[in-house]
């Protein structure tokens, strides 16, 4: 498998604190889940991977290009497109305004990725007017992923996209999140704490715990012996 991102001995954190200790990941043309519990170090990692939380050690690479040491902008513009937890929107502008935000990285006409993005999700073509600060949770975990696709990325950085929200809309996402990969070509890194929904997406999986990953398993070998470890229950 040709690896995409490749993360090696990648250290950071905040201000003299090491959350992320070392660790190697590579992911390729798949939806790659990172599991673990509250703390363990997921936002951070994927923070890091999108460029916004330096590197203190270790490398980063791109499509082959060295991105230890890019701006976020640059990741962006090379095709890391990145969801926060939070909700990552711009409140005073409308939702159409948002997506604009997105495509103003990538060649293709506006137009025909916000078709896209719309036919993906439905719900946002009738609130395209409505300001983004005053959607529901789940419409803006919608807003938020479609602005990053509206960036054409190759990669696509998910911070549990789903927390907080009820089960059909998790169901509804995570068949969206398996449209996405298939139907778009877009790599996935899927942060959860989910771990039953995102074993049934996700090729293969690793487990944080406190900033240390577990090996990178199949999805399909993970056990429930395996998550208890990982989270320490
Ligand atoms: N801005 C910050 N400044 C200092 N410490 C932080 C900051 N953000 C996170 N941390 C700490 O880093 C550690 C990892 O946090 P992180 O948000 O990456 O975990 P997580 O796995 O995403 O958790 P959750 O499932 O609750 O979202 C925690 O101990 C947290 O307190
Ligand atoms: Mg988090």
């Amino acid at each position: 498998m040709k690896a995409m991102l490749d993360a090696r001995g990648i250290r950071s954190g905040y201000s003299g604190v090491t959350v992320i200790k070392g660790l190697d990941l590579s992911v390729g043309p798949e939806v790659f889940a990172v599991l673990g519990a509250n703390g363990a170090g997921k936002s951070t990692l994927l923070a890091t991977l999108a460029r916004l939380i330096p590197l203190t050690a270790g490398e980063l690479w791109f499509d082959g290009q060295d991105i230890s040491h890019a701006p976020p902008w640059v990741s962006a513009a090379r095709g890391i497109g990145y969801v926060p937890q939070e909700k990552g929107l711009f409140p005073d502008l409308t939702v159409l305004e948002n997506l604009y935000v997105g495509a103003m990285i990538g060649e293709r006409a506006r137009d025909e990725r916000l078709a896209e993005v719309v036919e993906l999700f439905p719900d946002i073509g009738a609130r395209r007017h409505q300001l983004a600060g005053t959607l529901s949770g789940g419409e803006s975990r919608m807003v938020a992923c479609a602005r990053a696709l509206m960036q054409d990325p190759r990669l696509l950085l998910l911070d549990e996209p789903t927390a907080g929200l009820s089960p059909l809309y998790v169901d509804n996402f995570f068949d969206r999140i398996r449209d996405i990969h298939r139907n778009q070509n877009v790599s996935i890194v899927l942060a959860e704490q989910n771990a039953t929904k995102a074993l049934e997406v996700a090729d293969r999986v690793m487990v944080l715990t406190l900033g240390e990953a577990s090996e990178v398993m199949d999805a399909s070998s993970v056990t429930t012996e395996i998550l208890k470890e990982g989270y320490q229950i």
